[in-house]
């Protein structure tokens, strides 16, 4: 499998004195601090993109390059999707520039914050570190696929509005399907658990309890 699954949690915390760069994506909204915290977990949307770059003409020139069929397959939160997927292209940069799905943040795209976690075959996988074409025939689920089609919020998402998890929000998306992951593996983690199973996941704001919060709540519901 590609070398983003999650197998060593980052176990050194950062800095949480420094201020988060990111908190000025709620300064100007208007809304209750608990509507924009709901919209944030429930796919990620409130939150700017790093970096946007659309797809590439050469993208779309040839649906072959070195040999390797470029289009391919994807179920994605319980969708075949076609795309046309370079060989070196991450599964990252396919969610978000082919098929929209921007809730799954990009931050550092090199295996360290974990705000590109996604689940494939419910597994954590930092997705800018995993080869779209290594996941052909694997179960992709993003943070927009977590809710059900009525609206309602999955049990982790819930939990960390409840708990007031996010700050800024940029980190949620990664937070949440980690601790979805977590909870498939170990539905009742003891809270050091817990903290491990998350410590992959890094937050700018400082929001960790908030989020370990969550998680031991929504083990409660799962
Ligand atoms: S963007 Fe993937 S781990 Fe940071
Ligand atoms: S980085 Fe701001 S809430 Fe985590």
């Amino acid at each position: 499998m590609g070398s983003g699954r999650i197998t060593s949690r980052v176990r050194t915390m950062i800095d949480q004195n420094k201020p988060c760069p990111l908190a000025g994506a709620t300064t100007t909204t208007a809304v209750s601090r608990r509507e924009f915290i709901k919209s944030v977990i429930a796919s990620g949307v409130v939150v700017s993109s790093v970096a946007y770059r659309p797809a590439t003409s050469s993208a779309q020139t040839s649906a072959r390059a070195g040999g390797v069929e470029r289009l391919i397959s994807l179920n994605v939160n319980g969708q075949i999707r076609r795309v046309d997927a370079l060989p070196q292209e991450t599964l990252a940069m396919t969610l978000r520039y082919k098929l929209g799905l921007t809730g799954t943040k990009l931050g550092c795209d090199r295996s360290e914050c974990g705000a590109c976690t996604v689940l494939v075959d419910d597994i954590a996988y930092y997705s800018c570190s995993t080869l779209t074409h290594r996941v052909r025939d694997r179960v992709i689920t993003t943070v927009e696929g977590l809710a059900s089609e009525s609206g309602e919020l999955h049990p982790v998402q819930q939990a960390f509005v409840d708990e007031l998890g996010p700050q800024c929000g940029f980190c949620t998306p990664g937070q949440v399907m980690a601790a979805v992951a977590l909870l498939k593996d170990n539905p009742n983690p003891t809270r050091d658990e817990a903290r491990a199973g998350m410590a992959g996941n890094l937050c700018r704001c400082g929001a960790y309890d908030h989020y370990l919060n969550g998680v031991m709540r929504a083990a409660m519901e799962v």
